[in-house]
C-alpha cells in the first residue's frame, strides 16, 4: 500500500508531462479534440488552452466576436480554420500573423465590416478563402490579397461590395474559381478594368448568372461577367462634353501655333531678303569704288608717262 501511494505522484507527473508535450491530453472546455483536430461549440469567445499542435480548428456556429492574434498565432501548424457563422466584426493587420501555414480559411456568415489591407498578408499558402455572407463588408483594398498568390478559390458572394479594384485580384494566377453573386455591384465606369479582367482571364464564375449589376439604372440585371465590353465602349470610347472642350482647346492651340509660326517665317524671310539685298548692294558699291581709283591711277600713269615722254622730246 505504502509503495503504491509513493508511486502516485510520479505517474501523475509523467502523465501531465506527456500531456503538455504531446498536446493531446489537454482540450479546451466545450471542445472535442481528436488527433490534430479541435471542434468547439457553444462558445462566446475564442477558447484558451488550445493544443499547440492543432492542425484543424473548427469554430463554426459559435458567437465569437474576435479572433485574438496572439493565441491564434501559437498554432504554428494550423492549416484549416473554419470560423463560419460567428459574430466576427473585423480582420486586423495581425489577426493571422502566426498561422502562415493556413491553407483553408472560412470566415463566411460573420459580421465583418472591415478587412485591414494586410490582414491576410502572411497567408502565403492560402488556397481557399471564403468571405461570403458578410453584408456589411463594403470594400476590399487592392493590397488585401497581395501575398495570397496560392489562392484557387475565392468566395466574395453576398457581401456589401459595390466595387473591386482590379489590382486586388490581377496577380492571382492560380485562381480557378471566383464567386461574386449577391453583391450590389455598381457597374459604372470605375468598374471597367475589373469587368474587362473578368472576360480575359481563365477564371471560372460558378455563380455568374446571379452576379449582376444593381446600379446604374441602365445596367441593372446585367451579369457582371458580361459588362466588360459594353462598359469599355461606354467609358473608353465615349466622349463627354469635357472631352470635346479639351479637343477644341487643343485644336485652337494648334491653329494659333501654326499661324504664329507662319507669321514668324514670313518675317524672317523678309528680314533675310532685306539683309541679303543690302549686302549685295554694298558689294556692288564697293566693287565700283574699288575699280574707279585703279582706272584713274592707270589713266594718270599712262598720261604721266606720255607727258614724260613728251617732256623728254621737248627737253
Ligand atoms: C448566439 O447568439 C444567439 C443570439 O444572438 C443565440 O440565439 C445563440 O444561442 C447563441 N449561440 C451560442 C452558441 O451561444
Ligand atoms: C454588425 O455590424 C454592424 C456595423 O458594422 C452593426 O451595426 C450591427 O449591429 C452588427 N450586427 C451584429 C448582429 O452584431
Ligand atoms: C509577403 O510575404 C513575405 C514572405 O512571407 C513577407 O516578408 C512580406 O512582408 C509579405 N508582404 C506583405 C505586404 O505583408
Ligand atoms: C463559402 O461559404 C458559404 C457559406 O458558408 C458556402 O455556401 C459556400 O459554398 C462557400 N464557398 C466555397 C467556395 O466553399
Ligand atoms: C440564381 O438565383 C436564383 C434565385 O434567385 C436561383 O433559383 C438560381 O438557382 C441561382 N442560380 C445560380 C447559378 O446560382
Amino acid at each position: 500500500m505504502s509503495l503504491a501511494a509513493g508511486r502516485w505522484p510520479w505517474w501523475l507527473l509523467f502523465s501531465c508531462g506527456m500531456g503538455l508535450v504531446g498536446g493531446d491530453e489537454l482540450c479546451p472546455t466545450k471542445c472535442t479534440c481528436r488527433l490534430l483536430e479541435v471542434v468547439c461549440s457553444g462558445l462566446m469567445e475564442y477558447p484558451h488552452d488550445m493544443p499547440l499542435t492543432t492542425r484543424q480548428l473548427v469554430l463554426k456556429e459559435n458567437n465569437i466576436t474576435y479572433l485574438p492574434a496572439i493565441s491564434l498565432g501559437l498554432l504554428n501548424d494550423l492549416v484549416y480554420l473554419d470560423c463560419r457563422s460567428n459574430q466576427i466584426m473585423e480582420i486586423m493587420d495581425y489577426t493571422f500573423i502566426g498561422v502562415h501555414k493556413l491553407i483553408y480559411l472560412d470566415i463566411s456568415f460573420n459580421n465583418i465590416s472591415q478587412i485591414s489591407p494586410y490582414g491576410f498578408s502572411m497567408l502565403n499558402n492560402l488556397v481557399i478563402l471564403n468571405i461570403s455572407n458578410n453584408p456589411h463588408l463594403k470594400q476590399i483594398s487592392k493590397y488585401t490579397f497581395g501575398n495570397n498568390t496560392a489562392l484557387r478559390h475565392l468566395d466574395l458572394s453576398n457581401t456589401g461590395l459595390e466595387f473591386l479594384d482590379v489590382h486586388s485580384i490581377q496577380h492571382l494566377f492560380n485562381l480557378k474559381a471566383l464567386y461574386l453573386k449577391g453583391n450590389p455591384w455598381n457597374c459604372d465606369c470605375t468598374l471597367v478594368d475589373f469587368s474587362i479582367h473578368l472576360i480575359v482571364t481563365n477564371i471560372e464564375y460558378p455563380d455568374k448568372l446571379n452576379a449582376t449589376c444593381k446600379e446604374p439604372a441602365e445596367m441593372i440585371g446585367w451579369p457582371l461577367t458580361m459588362v466588360g465590353n459594353p462598359l469599355r465602349y461606354k467609358c473608353l470610347t465615349h466622349l463627354d462634353r469635357q472631352d470635346y472642350a479639351f479637343l477644341l482647346l487643343i485644336g485652337f492651340c494648334i491653329f494659333s501655333g501654326g499661324t504664329v509660326a507662319a507669321w514668324l517665317t514670313g518675317v524672317c524671310a523678309v528680314l533675310y531678303e532685306n539683309i541679303h539685298r543690302k549686302a549685295e548692294d554694298e558689294e556692288i558699291d564697293e566693287e565700283i569704288e574699288n575699280e574707279r581709283p585703279n582706272r584713274n591711277r592707270v589713266f594718270r600713269y599712262k598720261h604721266a608717262k606720255s607727258f614724260d615722254s613728251m617732256n623728254h622730246h621737248f627737253v
